[in-house]
């Protein structure tokens, strides 16, 4: 019999030799450590996206903000959690006028929690010279323009560029305004007299 043909006196009864036996144990342990390493390449990444990287960390920390050079009358923009925060520093004239248009507006009273509970008054603030609110239109996310400037029927406030949302200085929505609820005042507390810190009220809610 040529040794390329199947002794089939031998499928069942034949022992395996001592060389198949050495083949068998290779390909067993080799098919083992392939198995560790797939599993070991798989498990890296999942144990690594658990945690928290160090930019999203930082993404996500307060913001000290220096409004020592803040000006009556003027605004100021700073970014947390990649959106921008605008902080106004309102005039006595200012304040007095966010007290006359009330019933201008679709929520005077603060009823939709769109501020800590330490900002609901009249002026939405901590120390009403200062305003601080997110600068993204609650219609569908626009950033609203300044218009400050005064006339007989406008007090002052801001007006978005997409649908026309108009909110004043408080951030709070005009009716007939496509945008639905006031600008969102974000947590936030004075570090200092001039140090603002934004994304923590700790010490504001005590
Ligand atoms: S996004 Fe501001 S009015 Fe539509």
């Amino acid at each position: 019999m040529s040794e390329n043909k199947i002794d089939n006196n031998c499928l069942s009864f034949c022992q395996p030799s001592e060389v198949d036996l050495q083949k068998r144990d290779f390909l067993v342990k080799a098919t083992a450590a392939t198995g560790a390493v797939g599993v070991a390449a798989v498990a890296v990444p999942f144990v690594g996206s658990m945690l928290p990287s160090e930019r999203a960390k930082a993404a996500g920390a307060p913001v000290e903000v220096d409004i020592s050079k803040l000006k009556p009358g003027e605004k100021m923009t700073a970014e947390w959690r990649g959106q921008p925060v605008w902080i106004v520093r309102r005039t006595p004239e200012m304040l007095d006028k966010l007290v006359k248009h009330d019933d201008q507006l679709s929520d005077p009273n603060l009823e939709v929690p769109q501020q800590p509970e330490y900002c609901k008054n009249k002026d939405r603030s901590i120390k009403p010279e200062f305003g601080v609110m997110l600068g993204t239109c609650t219609h569908l996310g626009c950033s609203p323009n300044d218009n400050f400037a005064m006339t007989a029927d406008w007090d002052g406030g801001f007006v978005c560029p997409c649908h026309g949302s108009k909110f004043d200085l408080a951030g709070r929505v005009f009716k007939g305004s496509p945008a639905p609820k006031n600008l969102l005042v974000p947590p936030h507390q004075y570090l200092t007299d001039t140090t603002l810190l934004i994304g923590d009220d700790k010490k504001a809610e005590a």
